[in-house]
């Protein structure tokens, strides 16, 4: 029992639910809980619509400013499992070939497919036109920002300042979807605050403007990232409307993505930050739907994918751009071994993608020469909680 305790323990994405009966019951019983929850995954809808296009699975990656561009965007594709994808927001203002050559926010590559590109804005006819340029460029969805509360966003009346207009927001809909012949889709926050919630209001408004699928990130402006989201504020947007909704916010491992989909019986789920935990998250939603033995990334693949990510990177971008692009990504990414925390430090002061690639390699080598192994590492992090449970 204590060693399989152990290992459920520290299997990163695979701790929740799940991971408990396995860990409590091992033997015939755990089999029998196993089938029975995954037997009724069996049964949730994979696929949901968009107009003429099919979003298959249902999972799909959240867009995240500064983090999913194009080369995060294919990374993660070709992990498996992952649905669809989204570019960063692209203020609409932006959408000249001069403005576009200089942030590439825009570029993308034909395996990203289908794709979705979002805009923000404040004005119905700007957006319009930065629309119809946006299906030009080969974009199969135009997705519209009602969502994003930084402050430099909102104070120019874009993002979620959007939600204390609805008017505004339903004349801006109605202008892009008149604009352009791909599906239109719009992302949103629950409200300004909690004294004006207006996510019901919000998705009937869209759906009245002929919004082809809405997604609700269900905390408001005002509370920005505190606190958790609440989820039953997306089952009542799904509850109001009949296109399809897709719910964003706190999924952080196989099961969460799954029990949001039983549990509010929203159309698709959205990842973001749990994406860059653990890229492999959508692979494993297929898997645990599919009653196959989970994939838990070993510490091979977690050097793999950080050097990935570093050529893929390095293909695109000037040297000091990867560099930043890495940092962000280490600090977010679950590494679950010990000395973590001295590998962020150490690749965040970092002087040059040689000396982080240097400081990776070495970190991961002890595990890849066979030196360390993953239940050494669990037992030395079980050493320290004990210790930091008992001073
Ligand atoms: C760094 C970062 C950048 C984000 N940028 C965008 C964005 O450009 N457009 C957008 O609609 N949402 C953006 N979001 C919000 C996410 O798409 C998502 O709705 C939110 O993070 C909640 O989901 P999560 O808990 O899975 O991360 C961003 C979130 C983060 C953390």
């Amino acid at each position: 029992m204590g060693n399989a305790r152990r290992r459920c323990r520290f299997s990163g994405s695979h701790r929740g639910i799940i991971g408990t009966f396995v860990c409590l019951w091992r033997g015939g019983r755990s089999t029998l809980l196993l089938s029975r929850m995954t037997e009724h995954f069996h049964n949730l809808p994979d696929s949901y619509q968009i107009g003429h296009i099919t979003v298959r699975p249902n999972i799909v990656l959240a867009p995240m400013a500064g983090v999913t561009d194009s080369v995060f965007r294919r990374l993660l594709l070709s992990l498996g499992g992952l649905g669809m994808v989204t570019t960063e927001m692209t203020n609409a203002a932006s959408v000249t070939s001069k403005a576009m050559a200089r942030h590439r926010l825009l570029d993308y590559l034909p395996e990203e497919r289908p794709i979705a590109m979002q805009l923000s804005g404040s004005e119905p006819e700007l957006v319009a036109a930065a629309a119809k340029q946006v299906e030009a460029l080969g974009a199969d969805i135009i997705d519209f920002n009602c969502g994003c509360p930084s402050p430099k966003v909102t104070g120019g009346g874009h993002g979620s300042a959007l939600l204390k207009d609805l008017p505004k927001l339903s004349r801006m809909l109605t202008a892009i979807r008149e604009a352009v012949s791909i599906p239109v889709t719009l992302k949103f926050r629950a409200g300004w605050d909690d004294a004006s919630l207006n996510y019901v209001e919000t998705a009937k408004i869209a759906e009245a403007a002929g919004i082809s699928a809405i997604v609700l990130h269900p905390r408001t402006k005002v509370q920005g990232y505190a606190g958790s989201a609440d989820w039953e504020r997306i089952a009542e947007a799904k509850a109001a409307v009949r296109i399809p909704v897709i719910g964003s916010g706190d999924v952080k491992s196989a099961e969460d993505a799954l029990r949001r989909l039983t549990e509010t019986g929203v159309d698709g789920v959205m990842i973001g930050r749990g994406a860059m935990a653990n890229p492999w998250i959508f692979r494993q939603i297929s898997e645990l739907r599919a009653d196959q033995p989970i994939f838990e990334p070993q510490p091979a693949d977690k050097h793999w994918l950080l050097l990935r990510y570093l050529h893929m990177l390095l293909e695109t971008m000037p040297e000091h751009h990867t560099m930043g692009k890495l940092k962000q990504l280490i600090g977010q990414f679950y590494v679950g071994l010990p000395g973590a925390a001295a590998l962020r430090r150490d690749v965040q002061h970092a002087k040059s993608t040689a000396e982080q690639q240097e400081i990776i390699d070495a970190y991961f080598e002890p595990y890849l020469s066979g030196r360390f192994t993953v239940a050494a590492g669990a037992e030395l992090l079980d050493e320290l909680h004990n210790a930091l449970v008992e001073s």
